[in-house]
């Protein structure tokens, strides 16, 4: 028998045994809840002395030592009691220690059900805007380097095959693009959880007279939820909060491979700073992209935590279940992995030499302005299927003389085509060949001018969106 205290020893002979107790118990997770679990007992316990349900005098204390409870959690002084089960147990057995029976009916109206749905939704609200706020550093890091390196080439890559040259910033701002998306998704998640359940109680409501909307209110939340049994089970805002954390990583994690590639000495396109990399215990000459690799890694864990999430949830009946405990771990764990993860992305980027030259010289390689000569022949009026045999001929005859398309002379075009002369040389020259690409959305200089000009619109509209919603 261990010296759990539960608030149901009226109705049982027994307390829970050693095991039971640390099986069933959430403390060691959920005590990080304790700042939105306590702002919500003091929503509680004033919106009830509004109501007259609570004694004005009752209410004061339990106020006065939430708040104390709250300032020694902050300054690191209080000692959270293991035999507590959860943090919403912990947090008012203590003030029920401290102020006594006033303590003790904090909890009328109020279910746990409702509590830690409560604060769950509270917590993903602040967390999901802190992410907003860090993915938007990221972006704004992607901008810049994006405006720094403009004019760089690279080659654009299919299938890791070369494929045709782009600029380094248009690359770049591919993961700014899906940044804003993630930055959407995570919005959308604060806003699924910008709704009260407090008031729900157990599952039915209860038939104290309260006030759902004060409470709400006081919590900063837009709304309340329509459905008292839906407010008690429904997880689908940790559900939401999770995938914008999961798909934010597989991002990091497709920048962060790039990052590993770009890296290597076959590549040689970028630096990692030193703080930004790790050495070898063996191998002298080693500097290794760790961080780029853990953030990959990771991602691995957090796609995890949100099948956990799906699967603890799948076939539960309404309402409450205790399975729904587990929802934390997996939540938590991916909320702070994703905001790890986006300092870390920041910070390499932020921080890399860029060798343009590298990238430039790796441009040309690879018969990457091929598509630019069976243009020049489709406009001549060859046919495209045509076109694309000739220049694949002139491609191999290049890769067995050891020569690329930009060695070529005039004559030699004019001798693989009557229809390609010196046209044909310009046709090949790289930057040209980006140049030309002027569609919308294009890599050419100009159309990468106004991507930027369109990304930092983006980027000031969602910080517009941080401003409008400040932390509760
Ligand atoms: N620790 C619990 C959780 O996280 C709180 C709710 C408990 N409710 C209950 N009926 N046992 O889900």
């Amino acid at each position: 028998m261990s010296d759990a205290k539960t608030p149901w020893s009226g109705r049982f002979e027994r307390t829970p045994g050693d095991f039971q107790q640390r099986f069933g118990a959430s403390l060691p997770v959920d005590k990080r809840l304790y700042a939105e679990d306590i702002a919500g007992s003091i929503a509680h316990a004033r919106m009830l002395a509004a109501q007259g349900i609570l004694a004005d005098a009752d209410v004061r204390a339990i106020v006065a030592g939430l708040e104390e409870i709250r300032d020694e959690i902050e300054a690191g002084t209080f000692v959270f009691d293991v035999s507590d089960e959860d943090v919403h147990m912990a947090i008012e057995a203590e003030l029920t220690r401290r102020i006594g029976d006033a303590g003790k009916r904090l909890h009328t109206a109020r279910s746990r059900n409702d509590q830690v749905a409560t604060d769950t939704r509270l917590y993903v609200k602040r967390r999901t805007r802190e992410l907003v706020a860090l993915a938007n550093r990221l972006r704004a890091t992607l901008v810049d380097l994006a405006e720094t390196h403009l004019g760089a080439i690279m080659p654009g890559y299919t299938h890791l095959q070369k494929a045709q040259p782009v600029l380094f910033s248009h690359h770049l701002l591919a993961y700014f693009w899906m940044l804003t998306r993630d930055v959407r998704r995570l919005a959308a998640a604060f806003e699924a959880a910008d709704s009260s359940p407090l008031g729900a109680a157990a599952l039915a409501g209860t038939a104290f007279p309260i006030d759902r909307r004060a409470a709400a209110e006081e919590l900063g939340f837009s709304d309340v939820v329509p459905n008292s049994i839906d407010e008690v089970s429904d997880r689908d805002f940790v559900l939401d909060a999770t995938y914008a954390c999961a798909l934010g990583m597989v991002h990091l994690s497709r920048l962060c491979e790039e990052l590993v590639l770009w890296s290597t000495e076959e590549f040689g396109f970028v630096t990692l700073d030193d703080a930004w990399a790790t050495g070898s215990s063996i191998m002298p000459q080693k500097k290794n992209p760790d961080f780029a690799e853990l953030v990959r890694g990771k991602t691995g864990r957090v796609v995890g935590d949100l099948v956990s999430l799906l699967v603890i949830l799948k076939g539960l009946p309404l309402a409450y279940n205790k399975d729904m405990q587990e929802d934390k771990e997996p939540l938590f764990d991916a909320l702070d992995t994703y905001a790890d993860s986006l300092v870390a992305v920041d910070g390499m980027l932020a921080t890399m030499r860029v060798n343009a030259e590298r990238m430039a010289s790796a441009a040309v390689g690879g018969f990457t302005a091929a598509t630019d000569l069976a243009d020049l022949l489709a406009a001549k009026g060859v046919p495209f299927r045509e076109a694309h045999e000739i220049v694949g001929r002139l491609v191999r005859e290049c890769e067995r003389s050891g020569r690329r398309l930009q060695d070529l002379s005039a004559e030699e075009f004019a001798s693989a085509c009557a229809d390609l002369g010196s046209d044909a040389c310009e046709a090949v020259d790289i930057a040209s060949v980006v140049e030309r690409r002027t569609s919308p959305g294009g890599t050419a200089p100009d159309r990468v001018r106004d991507q930027i000009a369109q990304a930092s619109a983006a980027l000031a509209a969602d910080e517009r969106w941080l401003a409008e919603h400040p932390p509760a």
